[in-house]
């Protein structure tokens, strides 16, 4: 496996491969790391052997297309596209290599290679871009391992602290600090980096869609306008384990009760919200324990995703599971511990920069619709920093963080040419 010094960018040798890379060929190269053959789909989780994979072949990849490569302190990965005549700031672009647990095959891979494919296209068509381009892998989007959502991006961003981060543990315990030592990183050096953000004059994100609103309006691409508010809770509920034949039922202190409540109150607090907020809660992720069949739970670790269109609307409807959810606990003489292991607020991308996109965009992709998602995205963090949109590639069933998500060969090869004209235009003389 190559090891890229942090900070230092290993350049290509002058036998790079003229050929723009094909996205549909190269989606194809990645399909086999990361099975997993329990859960279906792919599960690559933070710098485990499938993550560690996926870097190895955006390193290589970047190298045979002639790009640049460097890793940044905080996990992130880098191709950049520096020829002669290109100065200043960056347009950056890229996604992710990680994935949920049993994931698709496009959440986020076919953003890093519609990013790599675009960039060899501007290459082999002869380009001359008055900015660098930089395409990123950024490090955990998923928060799959550790529990936090966009995990590189945040760090880069100075929205997380190397001590908070260090301290995260994954499902089997160990620490984000073992395993960043493990694979290189310096744990005690992560945390902002207001250089590599400085490099980023804006960032475009190509994503596959999640949700179904592209298909109805026969549009292969579109525009985002803005993510919706959204976070993650963990609550501990503490019973008492016990026999599941001996003992009386009014004796138990059942922790599972509480969680099937609060799963319940998830759905019924969303309803009750006002429609227009969008408000939606999801329970996806729960630990037993002791985890027996036949064992009442001493405890349940259950984590509960709120989304909503603002801020408070999420807040809202967080209270109010957790008072249903209280209420449940209290009638079972069970306890719960809460933390808020994310918040994201409400993102609206740079008008500006998506007029720009539609402007060159549309004479080649035709009708290019702007919707809202309710997906996070390492665009959603950047965008209190610099300008940010993002670009969605019509996925024709909706589903995403799963493995029936998908897009057809055509839309992929589409949203690669949308990408290669935004990157163009936003890198030429007059940008
Ligand atoms: C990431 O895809 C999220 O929205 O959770
Ligand atoms: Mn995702
Ligand atoms: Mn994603």
């Amino acid at each position: 496996m190559t090891t890229v010094e942090t900070g230092s960018i290993v350049h290509a040798d002058a036998a790079r491969d003229a050929r723009a890379l094909d996205p549909v060929a190269a989606l194809e190269e990645v399909a086999p790391i990361g099975r997993d053959d329990l859960r279906g789909g792919w599960s690559r989780h933070l710098l485990d052997d499938a993550d560690l994979k996926m870097r190895e072949w955006f390193f290589q990849t970047a190298l045979r297309l002639g790009l640049g490569v460097e890793s940044d302190r905080n996990a992130n990965q880098w191709a950049v596209w520096s020829p002669e005549g290109a100065t200043g700031p960056a347009v950056g672009t890229g996604s992710h290599l990680d994935s949920v647990p049993g994931g698709g095959p496009l959440d986020g891979p076919l953003g890093v290679v519609s990013s790599l494919a675009a960039v060899s296209r501007l290459i082999a068509e002869g380009h001359r871009p008055t900015r660098p381009i930089r395409v990123a892998n950024f490090a955990e989007e998923e928060g799959a391992r550790f529990g936090v959502p966009c995990l590189g991006s945040q760090l880069l961003c100075g929205e997380l602290t190397a001590e908070r981060v260090g301290a995260l543990t994954d499902n089997s315990g160990t620490t984000a600090r073992e395993v960043l030592s493990e694979a290189g990183f310096d744990p005690d050096a992560i945390g902002a980096d207001p250089k590599c953000l400085a490099d980023l004059a804006m960032y475009v994100e190509l994503h596959v869609e999640q949700g179904r609103q592209l298909e109805p309006l026969g549009a292969p691409v579109g525009l985002a306008t803005g993510i919706l508010a959204h976070g993650r809770w963990r609550l501990t509920i503490n019973g008492r384990g016990d026999h599941a034949g001996a003992t009386e039922l009014d004796s138990r202190h059942d922790p599972m009760l509480v969680a099937a409540a609060t799963i319940q109150a998830a759905r019924a607090r969303a309803l009750l919200a006002d429609p227009s907020t969008k408000a939606r809660a999801t329970v996806g992720k729960l630990q037993v324990v002791p985890g027996g069949s036949n064992a009442i739970a001493s405890e349940v670790r259950l984590w509960l995703d709120a989304r909503a269109e603002h801020d408070a609307d999420v807040r809202a409807l967080v209270d109010g599971i957790l008072t249903d959810a209280r209420k449940a606990a209290r009638g079972e003489g069970c306890e719960i511990e809460l933390s808020e292991e994310s918040f994201s607020t409400r993102v609206t991308f740079d008008s500006g920069l998506t007029d720009r996109l539609h402007e060159a965009i549309a004479p080649r992709a035709g009708i290019v619709p702007r919707i809202p998602t309710g997906a996070g995205h390492d665009a959603g963090i950047l965008a209190a920093y610099i300008p940010t949109a993002m670009l969605f590639v019509r996925n024709p069933d909706g589903v995403s963080h799963s493995p029936h998500e998908g897009a057809s060969d055509d839309d992929i090869r589409a949203g690669v040419d949308a990408l290669t004209d935004a990157l163009r235009a936003l890198t030429a003389e007059t940008s």
